[in-house]
């Protein structure tokens, strides 16, 4: 019986606990903040995955593999696909209630779907049904060691392995937790721009310290961007399978601008949806465009995604009458720490699952509700690989994605104080916080938003780079949380942005101005860049 810390409280790491438990190994499972509070929790779409008789393992992965642009991991879209059926169903025996209609199981279709596969529960609600059910299951098993508000500082290495993990208790000590495995499941990070989809607490803690730890992390320029954030206050997500249902974009003007975009017009892949908002709000002087739902009517609205129509009823809009502004805002890193078929990172002993690995499934550009399904099935394979021999790192071909942990912390760059002189968007500098040595977190969020977000330019992102370096991290010994994540926020900005800088080429979710093309020499093409031992 080994020990096994989990990190994080989102559908990877509470399926990792339960799984681990079953299988008889000592669990600790450590998570920010409470237990149901997660990226999961706010997922509407649904999964998608192969489980209806007019579709097939392949059309899944043909549909995967397109919106990656070049950039998956053939094999590791193919794990995805071939064993997410069966992850589904696990998830309906640990309580998921999928909805229902005439013909059996509920299915809707989102963007660059070939076909109709995407389950969802409570309508709009699939997250926070898929989290609820396993919050549950975690709390009937008393072999899990659930501790709360317990945040990740930093990983312990000990002659090349995995020792366990550094960690920040709800009274303010930092305290060592020994395990002889460690799954990494922290979700992402989209803190790091002013406009997110996600909750709070996604400052990408598990990739910052598993990058200060010296694993390799990788594909950290392809953050994806929802092109459908309600565009209030908090930003909340106007589901794609919105527009799978009918839904159409509008400019303020009225025009459908998607249909001159793309031949798939709303349904285009996200990242082209994205970018033509983006376009189309530049033409508009940044104004928000119009997503008009109003053709579905107002029963199927309410029924369909109860979480929307509540969202936009507090907004003070009515969607069933007309149509909502909407944008687009940071949603999902597809980068992360690198693993294996298996979950297995670079270091012996540390597992990535979720939104924190970058396993290769999504590419340039995750499809979408692929993403519950990823981490369903990397948290079932890496208990699976507990206690196998960790492979041996083979030589990669040495490519811009990858980048490995070189960067001190803390770096002054000469010409950061001149070169961002003179931008057009003073908040970028000028915040007054001592969180970054006198720049606070919105400033940083603002500089990624401007210079890091859906349109860049090399000009743009070495202004970023410039202005970053002169910022100070908080210290690794600080006992509040907000300063530990600032740490993280601030490394994992330079690091996105030195990423961005080095591939000149657009691909998927990145875009630049100055590289609009795709170089077909920056795809994938690794045979694999760790050794696959089979796991029982
Ligand atoms: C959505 O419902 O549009 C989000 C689903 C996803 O991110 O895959």
């Amino acid at each position: 019986m080994s020990s096994v810390l989990v990190i994080g409280s989102g559908l990877g790491g509470l399926l990792a606990a339960v799984r681990a438990a079953d299988a008889g190994h000592l669990v600790v499972l450590v998570t920010k903040s409470v237990l149901p509070e997660s990226n999961t929790r706010y997922a509407q779409g649904g999964i998608a995955a192969a489980l209806f008789r007019d579709d097939s393992v392949d059309a899944h992965v043909l549909d995967t593999l397109r919106a990656g642009a070049g950039l998956c991991d053939p094999a590791a879209v193919r794990v995805l696909c071939e064993e997410g059926p069966a992850r589904v169903r696990d998830l309906i025996r640990f309580g998921v209630d999928f909805d229902r209609d005439d013909s059996g199981v509920a299915r809707g279709l989102e963007a660059a779907h070939s076909r109709s596969r995407v389950v969802h529960a409570g309508g709009d609600a699939t997250g926070a049904a898929v989290e609820a059910a396993l919050v549950a299951t975690v709390r009937g098993r008393t072999a899990i060691d659930v501790r709360e508000h317990t945040m990740l500082v930093d990983l312990l290495v000990d002659e090349g392995v995995v020792r366990g993990a550094r960690v920040l208790e709800a009274h303010g000590v930092q305290q060592d937790i020994n395990a002889d495995a460690v799954i990494l499941a922290t979700g992402g990070a989209g803190a790091l721009y002013t406009h997110t989809t996600n909750p709070s607490v996604a400052t990408g803690d598990g990739v910052a310290a598993a990058y200060r730890a010296g694993v390799s992390v990788a594909d950290l320029e392809f953050y994806q961007f929802h092109p459908t954030a309600l565009a209030v206050p908090g930003t909340p997500l106007v589901s794609e399978a919105v527009r799978g249902e009918g839904a159409v974009l509008r400019s303020a003007l009225g025009e459908r601008f998607m249909l001159a975009a793309h031949p798939d017009a709303e349904l285009a892949p996200r990242d082209v949806v994205a970018r033509a908002i983006a376009r189309q709000m530049e033409r508009q002087n940044g104004a928000p465009v119009l997503l008009d739902a109003t053709a579905l009517g107002r029963e199927l609205l309410q029924t369909r995604f109860p979480t929307i129509t509540a969202a936009c009823r507090a907004a003070g809009l009515d969607w069933a009458v007309s149509a909502i502004p909407v944008a687009p805002a940071a949603h999902y890193w597809m980068g992360g720490v690198e693993t294996d078929a298996w979950a297995r990172t670079s270091l012996p002993g540390l597992f990535a699952v979720g939104e924190v690995a970058r396993t290769g499934a999504h590419g340039a550009n995750r499809l979408a509700s692929n993403s519950l399904l990823e981490a369903a099935v990397f948290a079932d394979r890496a208990v699976r690989a507990l206690g196998q021999p960790w492979p041996l790192r083979t030589p990669t071909t040495p490519t811009p994605h990858i980048l490995h942990a070189t960067q001190p912390e803390n770096r002054s760059h000469p010409l950061a104080a001149s070169s961002i002189q003179g931008l057009p968007h003073e908040t970028a500098i000028t915040a007054p916080s001592a969180d970054f040595g006198g720049v606070d977190r919105s400033t940083l969020q603002q500089l990624l938003w401007d210079f890091a977000g859906v349109h860049r330019s090399g000009t743009g992102l070495s202004t970023a780079a410039a202005a970053l370096d002169d910022w100070s991290a908080p210290p690794a010994n600080s006992t509040s949380v907000t300063a530990l994540e600032d740490r993280n926020l601030l490394g994992l900005a330079r690091l996105l942005v030195a990423a961005a800088l080095a591939r000149e080429e657009s691909r998927g979710a990145h875009y630049r101005s100055d590289f609009p093309d795709t170089r077909p020499e920056l795809a994938w093409s690794r045979s694999q860049s760790l050794e696959l031992v089979p796991a029982q």
